[in-house]
C-alpha cells in the first residue's frame, strides 16, 4: 500500500481526537499560558539586567515577588502540559482499540483467511501502542510548539532588531526543509520495520499454538532458524532506520548550537554599535531556549514520529477493509422461521476474480424439520456449501433461500440467530463451562445451562469436575477430551435452540463410548429442526432421509441410502471402501 498523503492522514487522525476537542482546547490555552509565563520570565530578566542600577532593594524584592507568581504559574501550567497530552493519548488509544476490534468483528471470513492471527493481533496491540505517540507527542506537541514558537516570534519581532533574530529565523527554515526530507523516508523505513515485526509475531504465535506438533516432529531447530531469519531481517531494517535517525538527530541538534553562537556574535556586534545591551542578549538567550527546545525535541523524536505514522498507516489499512458480506439496505423482517432451505444453482469461488470454482450449480431443497446429509471425498466442497448458508461467504451465482426469502435480504443477526453450527473442529474459549455454553444464550439461568448440558449428555462428566458447571477450561478447551468438547458445543446449540442445524461431523473418530454419547446428543438436537449434516462416517447417515453425494463441487448423486446403495455409483464405492477399512481395523486393531 502506498503511504497516504499527509492531509488525509491529518484528517483521519483528527477523527479520533475530535470527541476530546474541548480538553484539547483547554490544553492549548494552558500551553499558551505556559509560553507566556516562560517569555514573561525572560522579559523580566532582561529588564532587570538593563535597569538594576536604578532600582532600590525594596523595589527588587517586589519584583522578585512578582517573579515568584510567574514561577507558580509555570509550575501549574507545566503539570497540565504533561498531564493533558497523556490523558488525550490514552483516551484516543482506548477508542481506537475499541473501534478497531468492533470493526474486525464485522469483517468476513475472507479477511481472516488473508491475514494471519498474529498479524491482526499485532496491529491491535503493537501498532496502536506506537500510534499513541502520534497523539501524545506529535499532534499535541505540534499545537503547543506552534503556540510557543509564535508567541516567542511575536515577542522577538516586536522588541528586537531584525539582525538579532535573523539566525533563529534561518534555523527554523533549515529545520522545516530537513523535516520534509527526512520524515517521509523515516515513515517508509518504519513501515518496513513494523511489517517485519508483524511477521515475527505471526511466525511465533503460530509456532506457539502448534508447539506440540513441532516438538513431536523434533522440528524445533528448523523452526528456531526460521524465527532467527525473521529476527535478522527485522534487525537490519531497524539499523537502516537508526542510521537515518542518527543523521537527522546529529544535524538537528547541532544546528541550534550553531545558531546560538551566531546570535551571540551578532549580539556583540549590535552591542558595539550601541543598538543593544548585554541585558537584551541575556534575555534573548533565555527566549532561545523556548524556541530551540521544540526543534531539538522534534529532531530527537523523528524516528518515533516516523514509526508512529507507519503504524497509523497500518491501522487505517485495517479500518479501510470492508466486509465482503454486507447487509441489504432494507432487510425483510420475518416474525419467525419454519426452516425450509433451498439452494438454487449456487456457484462459488474463494478467489476474488471468480476463477477456480469450488462449487458448481448446487441445487437442493430441504423441507422444514427434515434431515439431509452430504457425503463425498475430502475437499469436495461440503463445508463450503454449509458456510454459504450462514453467509460467511456469498455465492458468486445463484440464490439461497430460507422460507422462500433470499438470505441476502435478511438481517445477518436474524439469519445467524436461527442457524446453529456444530463445526468440524470444536472451538471453545478459555473461561468456565457455563460461560462457554451461554454463548448459545447469554441470558440463560444456571438451571437452563444444566438442562442443556444434560441434553447434550455432558452433565455426566461436568458433575465429576470439582467446580461443576463453573469449572474453568483452558484456551481452545485444551483440558477436555475431543468427545467432551463436542458435547459442550452441542449443549451450546440446545441453549441457542435454532430452527436450522448444520453439523459438520468431526473427521477424527472418537472412542466408541464418546461417539455414542455425541450421537445420542445430536439425535436429540436435530429432532424437529431442519438438519443439514456432513457425514464422514457412514454409520451416521443411516437414519437420514435424503443424501447428496458431492464430488469436486458438484452434486453427482442423490437419493435415500437404499436407493444410493442399489444404484452402485460413487456412494456405493465410498461406502464399500469405508466398510473395508473398518473391517481391517477391527481385525487388526490399531
Ligand atoms: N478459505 C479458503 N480459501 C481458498 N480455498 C479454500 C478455502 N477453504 C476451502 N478451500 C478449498 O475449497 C475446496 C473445498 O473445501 P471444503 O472445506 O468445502 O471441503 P470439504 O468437502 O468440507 O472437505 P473435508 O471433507 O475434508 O472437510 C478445497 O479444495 C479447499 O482447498
Ligand atoms: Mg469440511
Amino acid at each position: 500500500m502506498a503511504p497516504r498523503n499527509t492531509p488525509s492522514l491529518v484528517s483521519r487522525l483528527w477523527v479520533f481526537i475530535r470527541p476530546l476537542k474541548w480538553i484539547l482546547l483547554l490544553a492549548c490555552i494552558l500551553a499558551g499560558m505556559k509560553a507566556m509565563s516562560g517569555l514573561g520570565l525572560a522579559a523580566v530578566s532582561r529588564w532587570l539586567l538593563n535597569n538594576y542600577q536604578s532600582l532600590s532593594t525594596q523595589e527588587l524584592f517586589r519584583i522578585y515577588g512578582g517573579i515568584t507568581l510567574f514561577l507558580v504559574l509555570l509550575l501549574i501550567t507545566t503539570y497540565f502540559r504533561v498531564y493533558f497530552p497523556a490523558y488525550i493519548a490514552s483516551s484516543v488509544i482506548r477508542r481506537m482499540r475499541r473501534q478497531l476490534y468492533r470493526h474486525l468483528q464485522r469483517l468476513s471470513a475472507d479477511f481472516y483467511a488473508q491475514h494471519q492471527t498474529g498479524e491482526v493481533v499485532s496491529r491491535l496491540t503493537n501498532d496502536i501502542t506506537l500510534a499513541q505517540l502520534l497523539y501524545s507527542n506529535v499532534i499535541i506537541n505540534a499545537i503547543f510548539d506552534a503556540i510557543i514558537l509564535s508567541t516567542a516570534a511575536i515577542y522577538l519581532v516586536l522588541s528586537y532588531p531584525f539582525a538579532a533574530y535573523a539566525p533563529i529565523l534561518g534555523t527554523c527554515i533549515v529545520y522545516g526543509v530537513l523535516m520534509s526530507f527526512f520524515l517521509p523516508r523515516m515513515r517508509t523505513r518504519s513501515r518496513q520495520v513494523q511489517e517485519e515485526m508483524g511477521k515475527i509475531t505471526s511466525e511465533v504465535s503460530e509456532k506457539i499454538v502448534g508447539m506440540k506438533v513441532l516438538q513431536s516432529f523434533t522440528h524445533e531447530e528448523i523452526a528456531g532458524n526460521v524465527v532467527d531469519e525473521r529476527l535478522e531481517s527485522h534487525f537490519f531494517e531497524s539499523l537502516r532506520m537508526a542510521r537515518l535517525q542518527s543523521l537527522f538527530s546529529a544535524v538537528g541538534q547541532t544546528l541550534p548550537e550553531f545558531a546560538k553562537l551566531l546570535v551571540i556574535a551578532l549580539g556583540i556586534y549590535l552591542i558595539l554599535q550601541a543598538r543593544m545591551t548585554v541585558g537584551d542578549i541575556a534575555g534573548m538567550i533565555l527566549v532561545l531556549g523556548h524556541i530551540f527546545f521544540p526543534l531539538r525535541r522534534t529532531a530527537s523524536m523523528t524516528a518515533e514520529i516516523g514509526t508512529s505514522i507507519g503504524s497509523m498507516d497500518r491501522i487505517l489499512e485495517f479500518f479501510d477493509a470492508q466486509p465482503s458480506v454486507t447487509e441489504a439496505a432494507e432487510v425483510v423482517s420475518l416474525p419467525s422461521l419454519s426452516g425450509r432451505v433451498e439452494y438454487r444453482n449456487v456457484s462459488f469461488s474463494y478467489a476474488q476474480d471468480g476463477e477456480s470454482r469450488v462449487l458448481h450449480r448446487i441445487s437442493f431443497e430441504v423441507e422444514p424439520g427434515s434431515q439431509i446429509a452430504f457425503v463425498g471425498p475430502s475437499g469436495a466442497g461440503k463445508s463450503t456449501i454449509m458456510d454459504l448458508l450462514s453467509r460467511f461467504y456469498d455465492p458468486g451465482e445463484g440464490q439461497i433461500l430460507i422460507d422462500g426469502v433470499d438470505i441476502r435480504e435478511m438481517s445477518l443477526e436474524f439469519l445467524r440467530k436461527h442457524i446453529g453450527i456444530v463445526m468440524q473442529d470444536t472451538i471453545l474459549f478459555s473461561g468456565t463451562i457455563a460461560e462457554n455454553v451461554r454463548l448459545g444464550n447469554p441470558e440463560a439461568t444456571d438451571a437452563e445451562v444444566k438442562e442443556a448440558l444434560e441434553n447434550a449428555y455432558a452433565m455426566e462428566f461436568v458433575t465429576k469436575m470439582s467446580g461443576g458447571i463453573n469449572s474453568r477450561i483452558a484456551e481452545q478447551g485444551k483440558t477436555l477430551s475431543g468427545g467432551q468438547r463436542q458435547r459442550i458445543a452441542l449443549a451450546r446449540m440446545f441453549l441457542k435452540d435454532p430452527r436450522i442445524i448444520i453439523l459438520d461431523e468431526a473427521t477424527s473418530a472418537l472412542d466408541t463410548e464418546s461417539e455414542q454419547y455425541v450421537q445420542q446428543a445430536f439425535h436429540g438436537l436435530k429432532s424437529g429442526r431442519t438438519t443439514l449434516m456432513i457425514a464422514h462416517h457412514f454409520a451416521t447417515v443411516k437414519d437420514v432421509e435424503y443424501i447428496y453425494v458431492v464430488e469436486e463441487g458438484r452434486i453427482v448423486e442423490e437419493g435415500t441410502m437404499m436407493e444410493l446403495m442399489e444404484a452402485g455409483g460413487v456412494f456405493r464405492n465410498l461406502y464399500d471402501s469405508q466398510s473395508a477399512m473398518l473391517a481391517i481395523e477391527s481385525t487388526y486393531p490399531v
